[in-house]
């Protein structure tokens, strides 16, 4: 009987347990994967997760699951054969079922069971690459540094007028970094950049917070922004963009330090941003306003044939 992936449906309850494994498996140790599962879990149920139970003669050995489509490829976020399954033979054998399945694979989540030597022969194979994606979270006891503005810049809370003009902003910081296409709503960079600040304004991905999210403007016009969401309980910066023209004077770190402020002012238990580790400017910036790791980093791959630009590169 050839192998084959076929619906969760097909057996729900072995589904969900390789699904809840799956998820226990690519996670760090100690890190708190509850919510991971129940949000796997709650997608099977419901039948609007993506992916299938990876059958071998006739028995089920693994599961996938993945984002829906974006216009490069999918994301697969979870990959996973039972550990006598687990060889790197049969998870190239998975991979092209996904590919077959649900069209080309832009981003490959960890493959466990295999050691990371393994593991990155199979992906660097078919063609990936590692990054990193890291959640940071201000601690309580760091203190706001000192609030300063770059000559001719002025901070202030974002307006409902904004949107297009942060939009526009967004486009032009992005445009051509890795981190556009972790995220890519439309492969146009002007009508990207609008979708992804519209689905934060919006509330898309949680309720938007206009009181604690910045704009920089000069002379009038917004040259950089933060927008912040409420995600899973916590305050997340979800959005930090500034004009590559003016950057590197100290603009981004006004706009965090003023969001920052915000949010203490309202005190927010937890202020949190996920970033990629390779995007060292970022990076360094939260780390020098005292964010601290949280959780990951996480290990994800994408494919050097599809994402045109690797994390760190400009
Ligand atoms: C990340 C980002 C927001 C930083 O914005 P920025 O305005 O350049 O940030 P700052 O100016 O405060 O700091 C950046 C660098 O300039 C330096 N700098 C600040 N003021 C300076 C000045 N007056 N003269 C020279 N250098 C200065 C900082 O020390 C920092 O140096 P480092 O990267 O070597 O540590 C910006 O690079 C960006 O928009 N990137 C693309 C989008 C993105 O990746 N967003 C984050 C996703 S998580």
């Amino acid at each position: 009987m050839a192998n084959r992936l076929v619906p969760f449906s097909h057996d729900l309850e072995t589904s969900l347990a390789l699904a809840r494994a799956a998820a226990i498996a690519r996670a760090d140790p100690g890190e708190n994967v509850t919510d991971v599962v129940r949000f796997v879990e709650g997608q099977i149920r419901s039948g609007s997760a993506r992916g299938g139970l990876w059958m071998v003669d006739g028995r089920s050995v693994g599961v996938a699951v993945w984002d829906p489509p974006e216009p490069l490829g999918i994301a697969v976020r979870l990959s996973y054969l039972v550990p006598p399954s687990a060889t790197p033979a049969a998870y190239r054998e998975l991979l092209a079922a996904i590919d077959r399945a649900a069209g080309p694979v832009a981003f490959a989540a960890p493959l466990p069971g295999l050691s990371l030597g393994d593991e990155a022969e199979v992906l660097r194979s078919l063609g990936f690459a590692p990054f990193h994606r890291t959640e940071m979270r201000l601690p309580s006891s760091v203190p706001i540094p000192k609030f300063e503005v770059p000559a001719g810049v002025t901070v202030r809370l974002v307006r409902p007028g904004d949107r297009d003009f942060i939009a526009r902003v967004h486009a032009a910081a992005f445009g051509g970094r890795f981190d556009r296409y972790l995220f890519l709503e439309d492969l146009d960079p002007a009508r990207d950049a609008a979708r992804v600040v519209s689905s934060l304004w919006d509330g898309r991905w949680g309720e938007f917070l206009s009181g604690v999210s910045f704009v920089a403007e000069s002379a009038g016009t917004p040259v950089g922004s933060t927008l912040v969401i409420r995600s899973e309980g916590r305050a997340l910066i979800a959005d930090v963009a500034v004009d590559p023209a003016f950057q590197h004077r100290g603009v981004g770190r006004s706009l965090m330090i003023a969001t920052i402020r915000a949010l203490r002012v309202q005190r927010e238990l937890v202020i949190a941003l996920a970033v990629t580790e390779e995007n060292r400017p970022a990076f360094r910036l939260y780390e020098r306003l005292g964010f601290v790791r949280a959780v990951g980093p996480d290990r994800r791959w994408y494919s050097t044939r599809i994402v045109p630009v690797a994390p760190g590169t400009d």
